[in-house]
């Protein structure tokens, strides 16, 4: 029967053109295994001619342990009908003449002519594949150690460079936390100064002050004891009594003076505490200028207007305000006229009271008045009047404890207004 196919073979032109162009290689096998057609290229491929191997069984050409085996599968095709290799195709081991087994892909049909069974396989050579295939497996592998070696050394130095980062973040924090201690410490150091240095200067300007404040009262004082002294008769009582008062009034004010000193002394040294309480403004105000009834110029007329006297109830420092306004209502005296109106009025404003107290005085040159609250600093038209510049000063110092505000409306020649407001601070009612 093979003859009979190889003569069909050898007489089909069309057929044998196909086999020999093919570039794999192409073995036609029968049922029992005996290879009866093969190209050229599958016998180049095994290491055979042709003639080698037609009539030998395909098994020359499988490598054990498929050797052994190979007529078995055969067999066992042929009697179950199982398919493991027709039309599916797949990668085995051949085995050259020499002896080297090599790697394929085959491809098997099944094909029966003169009620023979054949077998036809496609074999292609797959061992440069395999070889490249090995050269990119090796070369993906060395990549992927590389990359894992490299990996290792970044993570080290990321590591490294983290705890370097760390570190230097400390020292930032340290650093910073250092300068922020320097910077306040250098601010506690600088008011620390500025207050020394406003201290000496009170103390010098209080030197100069004194000798020239104190000289004329003192002057009137003792030019008041030597008339006093002359007048003994009883019908000089009344004139002694002229002199006595002025003693006391020279008194008052040196005593006025030192005073101012000393608060302002005190309140540079910061020894200075508020005490809060809850008082009538309207009774304090009423107190104060009493007081200011028995000192004030002949004919001057202090006028007090007060629109709820019953609800003027604040909570503040007492002292600080009797302060405050010795100061102001003294300067509306001071500056002003004899026969003169000053009015001090007191308002409600929802929860602050506003004070106001207006004399129709000499007032405040325009040019001057953005310095009258400065340490020293008395207007060039006050210079013939009694006075050393420390009253505003104190009264903003005293206000700015107390949370007040103060503001003036002055016309030179006219007369000056004074605003304060005061926080009620009703919630502590
Ligand atoms: N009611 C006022 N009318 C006109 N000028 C005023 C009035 N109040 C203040 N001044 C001006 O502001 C200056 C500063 O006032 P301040 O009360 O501080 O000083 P003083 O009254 O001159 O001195 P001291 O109050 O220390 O005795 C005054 O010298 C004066 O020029
Ligand atoms: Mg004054």
């Amino acid at each position: 029967m093979n003859q009979a196919f190889q003569e069909f073979y050898k007489n089909n032109n069309f057929l044998q053109s196909v086999l020999e162009t093919a570039i794999d290689a192409i073995i036609i096998i029968n049922q029992s295994g005996i290879i009866v057609i093969l190209n050229k290229s599958a016998a180049t491929l095994f290491g055979y001619t042709q003639e080698e191997l037609i009539g030998r069984n395909i098994n020359i050409l499988t490598p054990e342990p498929h050797r052994s085996s190979h007529d078995q599968y055969i067999e066992n095709h042929l009697k179950t009908g199982v398919n493991k290799i027709i039309g599916i195709g797949r990668e085995v081991e051949g085995v050259r003449k020499d002896g080297k087994k090599f790697p394929v892909r085959l491809a098997v049909s099944k094909f029966v002519t003169d009620n023979q069974i054949y077998f036809t396989g496609v074999i292609h050579d797959l061992t440069l594949q395999k070889e490249v295939e090995n050269k990119l497996w090796y070369l993906n592998k060395n990549l992927e150690n590389l990359v894992d070696s490299r990996t290792g050394q970044l993570q080290e130095s990321i590591q490294q460079l983290s705890a370097i980062n760390t570190h230097l973040e400390n020292e930032i924090t340290y650093r910073l936390s250092v300068e922020t201690k320097l910077k306040s410490k250098e601010q506690e150091l600088l008011t620390a100064l500025e207050k020394e240095r406003d201290l000496s200067i009170l103390k010098s300007r209080f030197v100069s002050i004194a000798s020239h404040e104190f000289r004329t009262p003192l002057a009137n004082i003792l030019s008041s004891i030597n008339l006093i002294d002359k007048y003994e008769d009883i019908e000089s009582v009344e004139k002694r009594k002229k002199h006595i008062l002025k003693i006391k009034n020279n008194i008052h004010y040196l005593n006025g003076v030192l005073n101012e000193f000393l608060v302002l002394t005190r309140i540079e040294e910061s020894r200075f505490e508020i005490k809060m309480e809850r008082f009538s403004l309207f009774h304090l105000l009423h107190d104060i200028l009493e007081d200011f009834n028995q000192i004030k110029k002949p004919g001057q007329k202090l006028s007090f207007i007060c629109n709820d006297p019953e609800h003027s109830e604040i909570y503040s420092d007492k002292t600080c305000l009797r302060h405050i306004m010795n100061n102001l209502i003294s300067n509306a005296i001071k500056f002003s006229d004899e026969y003169s109106i000053i009015t001090v009025q007191l308002n409600q404003d929802g929860s602050n009271y506003i004070l106001k107290i207006i004399d129709t005085g000499i007032g405040i040159p325009e040019e001057e008045q953005k310095f009258i609250f400065d340490i020293f600093y008395r207007a060039s038209n006050v210079l013939n009047i009694a006075g050393t510049g420390l009253g505003l000063n104190i009264v903003k110092k005293y206000l700015d404890a107390i949370q007040g505000k103060i503001q003036f409306e002055s016309k030179e020649g006219k007369g000056t207004q004074i605003t304060i407001t005061l926080p009620g601070n009703e919630y502590k009612k």
